[in-house]
């Protein structure tokens, strides 16, 4: 009703300016028309008195009879003759008195010379007249003008009932062709429709056809979310299981990822268990936790061996235990070959644009291709049927799809890329770059964080491997086997199980500030990340340091705190920005800071998950300044933190989370200027501003949480499974491995 409304009132304004616009052009055409009428007849009406008049020139009073003769004509007011040179010779009774007016005889003395007629309109009180005059010739030479006056007032009359007549036949106009047009779109409208339908529910698509698979792969998964929300609520645990049992039969999965969601460490206390700061075991073990089955991983802690069986499984979480880490074993040389230097000096930093230079060294390679093998082969032997599900996890084994899909093509092969995928002809400097893509391609879903990183994989396809592309369905196809490359932003548990035993905000806020040593009423800002040179934090310090420069009311006010958890620092590029970050903190405090107040705390340690969050609950503001990161769940950790809906995230444009938490102050880290202005707009936002801010990204958080994500695509396994299994009864058994239909 009201697009039709929105129409209808579109429709008048329409024709309303165009009858406007030929109202003006009519009006202007039909007064030259009349003037150009008034003119001929003037020349006519003297012409034909022209005997009479030449021969009564002279005698005035036989001239003014002539004149009256002329002046017979209802719509001639007056006419008047006068000499070569405009001076009145004689004139009617109803030639107005204002002619001729100086002007009139200045126009006739110039403008009429030679010519046969003159002609122009004037406003006089009696109303608009016309003006002509025309030459009078005698057998010696030129004896004058003759001038007529003629009443205009009719055009007026003429011109307000055309008006008026335009106006209805609009009006009369609109109106059909409004209820036409209308009538005529509904028609069109229950025809699309009722075709739409048809073709939705089976018949032929005509015209629709590009759309029905669109649409009807939306309406499934929509029935399919629906069905599986009955009375779910939002997805949570529970509800993850559920669609798990629901949709594969409680199958269980095993996931693959370099890194262990639990690391047993020898310490001089004793054996301590570990929680790796690391964006994946935050998403990935709420998951494993909900849905059970086993975790292959490498096996990095000092007391790991003692802690696994023969096999290398250890049961999880420890004191809960609801799923194995089968942890793998690396010699020295591999996790340098295979994890600092092909993963971390070579697809890292190609994959991340922080301007750091990739290293590509064969030998690396050897190790990475030996290395995914190794635990490819752990897989397999982890799983209990031809056909399992299995998650592969991160740039760390880019080949092992492949290699796991050689050794069970039954498989459902999920890999997650959790680091950005870049355009392709950077992409394209990598030497084994077929390789990479190749082995990728033995997955059946192959998932990034944002579209454009899907955009950049498959041009990085079409540019290097023999393939084709099927932009219809965003998948690969190499012979009979089919890839789906999808979107899946990855999120953070919700509730977060680390908050259960939190204390209240102000007493978190208290213990931070006593453990730092800062007053009770300082402004707090805080950063936790990895120390990798892709988070930007010398950039996220020097932000503070403009901060300071150009606003000295945050100067012994404000503190920084930054957590930072040394990372892969075997690699000299980490070792070195270790030394930067260290420096560039000492250089700002000396410049900024006194006895009893640092602008820079770097607290440059492992921190375990609680610590971490009582550090989100003490702060006013959390800064993520990534140059470039896939997700960053930093981030959404924070905003899961405040349940005060205080505190202000002020976050990186280069990271995925920037998409999804758009209620940040959104800033591009190199930009000092707009990064500091953000830190203090965030310092100074008052309360109700950030409760608006933190209610909505709390509210996405919660909604788009990880078993969301992982629901998503466990679901889509489900339903490539099930048209795998179909697809393979109606064809040889290994036909199965293809997907075709998904
Ligand atoms: O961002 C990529 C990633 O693998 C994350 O998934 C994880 O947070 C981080 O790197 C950890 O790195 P590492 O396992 O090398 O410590």
């Amino acid at each position: 009703m009201r697009r039709a409304a929105g129409f209808l009132l579109v429709l008048l304004f329409g024709l309303g300016a165009l009858a406007l616009a030929g109202y003006a052009v009519l009006d202007r055409t039909t007064a030259a028309w009349f003037e150009r009428d008034l003119q001929l007849r003037s020349s006519l009406a003297v012409q034909s008195a022209r005997r009479s008049l030449v021969r009564n020139w002279s005698d005035r009073s036989n001239l003014t009879a002539v004149l009256q003769d002329i002046t017979r004509d209802e719509r001639i007011l007056g006419a008047a003759a006068c000499s070569a040179a405009g001076e009145l010779v004689a004139a009617t009774q109803g030639y107005p008195q204002e002619f001729p007016s100086a002007a009139l005889e200045r126009r006739l003395a110039e403008g009429t010379a030679g010519e046969p007629s003159w002609s122009t309109t004037a406003d006089l009180p009696m109303g608009r007249v016309h003006v002509s005059a025309t030459a009078v010739a005698g057998e010696v030479g030129p004896l004058g003008f003759v001038v007529l006056v003629h009443d205009l007032s009719f055009v007026a009359r003429r011109e307000a009932t055309t008006r008026d007549l335009l106006l209805v036949a609009f009006f009369v106009l609109a109106l059909g062709a409004a209820v036409v047009t209308l009538l005529a779109a509904r028609v069109a409208w229950r025809g699309w429709t009722s075709e739409l339908r048809k073709a939705l529910s089976g018949g032929p698509a005509g015209s629709f056809q590009p759309l029905v698979r669109d649409v009807r792969s939306l309406a499934e998964r929509l029935a399919r979310e629906r069905h599986s929300e009955a009375g779910a609520g939002v997805w949570g645990a529970d509800r993850l299981r559920a669609a798990l049992k629901q949709h594969l039969q409680g199958e269980r999965v095993v996931i693959l990822a370099n890194r262990e969601p639990y690391i047993h460490e020898r310490t001089k206390d004793g054996i301590r268990v570990q929680h790796p700061a690391s964006g994946l075991v935050t998403a990935l073990e709420p998951v494993m936790k909900a849905c059970s089955g086993t975790w292959v991983a490498h096996g990095s802690g000092s007391a790991d061996r003692e802690t696994a069986d023969a096999m290398g499984r250890v049961r999880v979480p420890p004191g809960e235990e609801s799923y194995v880490v089968r942890r793998v074993w690396l010699t020295e040389a591999e996790e340098n070959g295979y994890y600092y230097g092909f993963a971390n000096e070579g697809l890292w930093p190609l994959c991340h644009l922080a301007h750091t230079r990739p290293i590509f060294r064969a030998e690396d390679w050897e190790h990475y291709v030996r290395v995914n093998r190794k635990f490819a082969d752990a897989v397999c032997e982890e799983v209990d049927s031809d056909d399992p599900i299995i998650l592969v996890q991160d740039y760390h084994f880019a080949l092992a799809p492949k290699m796991i899909r050689e050794r069970l093509p039954r498989a459902t092969i999920l890999t997650f890329w959790h680091i950005p995928w870049p355009n392709a002809e950077r992409f394209g400097i990598c030497p084994w770059r077929e390789e990479i893509i190749s082995g990728l391609l033995g997955s059946s879903i192959v998932g990034f964080h944002t579209q454009q990183h899907c955009n950049n994989f498959i041009d990085s396809v079409d540019a290097y491997v023999e393939s084709r592309i099927d932009r219809e369905t965003r998948a690969i196809v190499q012979g009979p086997r089919r890839t789906l490359v999808r979107p899946y932003p990855i999120s953070i548990e919700w509730p977060v199980h680390w908050l259960e035993d939190m204390p209240s905000i102000a007493a978190c806020r208290a213990l931070v500030l006593a453990d730092l040593g800062l007053a009770d009423d300082v402004l707090l800002g805080v950063g936790i990340d990895r120390l990798d040179y892709t988070k930007g934090i010398e950039e996220r310090l020097l932000a503070v340091d403009q901060l300071l420069a150009r606003w000295p009311e945050f100067r012994g006010r404000f503190t920084f705190a930054q957590l930072a958890a040394p990372s892969r620092t075997k690699i000299l590029r980490y070792r070195e920005l270790n030394e930067r970050v260290e420096a560039l903190a000492k250089e700002i405090n000396e410049r900024w800071g006194n006895a009893s107040w640092r602008p820079i705390v770097m607290l440059r340690s492992h921190h375990e998950p609680p610590s971490v969050f009582r550090h989100y609950r003490a702060a006013d503001l959390c800064y993520v300044s990534s140059l470039h990161d896939g997700m960053n769940l930093v981030a959404k950790e924070f905003v899961a933190a405040r349940d005060d809906e205080q505190g202000v995230l002020v976050l990186s444009q280069f990271t995925g989370a920037s998409r999804d938490l758009t209620e940040a102050l959104i800033v591009n880290p190199y930009d000092l200027q707009q990064s500091s202005a953000a830190l203090a707009a965030a310092l100074r936002m008052p309360a109700t501003e950030q409760r608006e801010r933190m209610q909505s990204m709390r509210r996405i958080v919660s909604e788009f949480n990880v078993y969301r994500w992982a629901g998503r695509m466990l679901v889509d396994a489900a339903e490539l499974r099930r048209r795998e299994r179909l697809s393979g009864r109606l064809s040889s058994p290994s036909g199965a491995t293809s997907g075709e239909s998904a």
